[in-house]
């Protein structure tokens, strides 16, 4: 499995969450998505990096690379965070739960979107959500 391009960028203000989206919208259509593939993967980064921002409590980075693998392309992205880590995976998944007293949608949306979406989290050490989407090459 080739690896084309990869890059990262930090998640520690409002402005970084509006530069991941910009990165990631030019890295998934010069990798080949089409432009529904596009938004669906700029929506999940938006929705993870605000979640590393919003409750986190601490700094957080998002790392993506492009992979070409069997007449395939995939965008793998990862988003980790030193922050307060989430207690109960199963509950953030559901629709609707939320600890800020916003729509709880976040998660559940991404998971949609994406073909993979694995989180890995440890109370007051931090969480790492793994995200990929795959697409016919071009
Ligand atoms: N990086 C994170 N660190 C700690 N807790 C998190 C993190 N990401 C999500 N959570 C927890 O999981 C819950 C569900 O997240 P989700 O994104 O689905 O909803 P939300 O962010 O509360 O609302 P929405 O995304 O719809 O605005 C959050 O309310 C929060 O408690
Ligand atoms: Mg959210």
């Amino acid at each position: 499995m080739a690896t084309q391009e990869t890059g990262e960028n930090p998640i520690k203000s409002e402005g970084d969450i509006v530069t991941c989206r910009k990165l990631i919208r030019n890295a998934a259509t010069a990798a080949g998505f089409g432009m529904t593939d596009v938004t669906r993967i700029v929506t999940a980064v938006s929705e993870l990096a605000r979640n590393v921002y919003v409750h986190s409590g601490s700094d957080g980075v998002m790392r993506w690379q492009t992979l070409y693998q069997a007449g395939q392309v995939g965008m793998r992205l990862e988003f980790e965070d030193f922050g307060k880590g989430i207690p109960d995976i199963a509950q953030a998944l559901e629709a609707g739960f939320t600890t800020a007293g916003s729509m709880g949608m976040g998660l559940s949306g991404v998971k949609r979107l994406m073909d993979i979406m694995d989180i890995k989290t440890e109370i007051n050490v931090g969480t790492t959500v793994l995200i990929e989407k795959w697409g016919r090459a071009k």
